[in-house]
């Protein structure tokens, strides 16, 4: 098995860990913000495992892109790349929104932390990780369309 299998493998399965955590913020979110609950111990930590798990995302993202997949760098370089649905997708789209997303999941949790009430903390969170959730559901090449992007990897 190749570097760059286990690579894909990782950034492939840890996409779920991403939008679990998303859902998961974003329900907490909301329900705390329209339920006018205390911002718990518990909302701090699912924000802070969606920021994380986005963050570890971009890094195994970054060596693909840089470095093992044929899809990132060397895509482009290869010339003609954004004449190409797929090529572009990878080489530009997947990178720059996927970047857009996980600064403001972060920015979001960080002004989110800084509100005085309880109930600003909910609402600022729901705000920032619903757009970036939403970003990153819309740029996830989810093979429906694509039998080389499976659902679960590996199996
Ligand atoms: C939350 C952020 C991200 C999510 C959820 C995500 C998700 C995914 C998924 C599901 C795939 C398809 C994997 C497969 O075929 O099994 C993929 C491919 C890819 N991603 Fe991401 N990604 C994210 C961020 C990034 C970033 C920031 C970069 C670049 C720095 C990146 C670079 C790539 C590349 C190059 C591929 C194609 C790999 C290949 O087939 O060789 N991703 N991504």
């Amino acid at each position: 098995m190749s570097a760059y299998t286990v690579l894909l493998f990782l950034h492939s399965w840890s996409r779920w860990l991403v939008v679990v955590f998303g859902l998961i913020a974003l329900y907490r979110a909301y329900t705390g913000w329209q339920g006018r609950r205390a911002f718990a111990g518990a909302d701090n930590g699912i924000g802070a495992s969606f920021v994380g798990s986005i963050h570890l995302q971009v890094l195994l993202g970054l060596g693909l892109y840089f470095g093992l997949s044929p899809w990132g760098l060397k895509a482009l370089q290869a010339g003609g790349a954004m004449a190409d649905p797929q090529k572009r997708f990878f080489g530009v789209e997947h990178i720059a929104v996927m970047l857009v997303a996980a600064v403001l999941a972060q920015v979001g949790r960080s002004l989110s932390k800084k509100r005085r009430d309880d109930l600003a903390k909910h609402k600022t969170a729901f705000i920032y990780f619903g757009i970036a959730l939403l970003l990153v559901l819309l740029m996830i090449p989810w093979g429906i369309w694509n039998p080389h992007r499976p659902l679960a990897r590996g199996l």
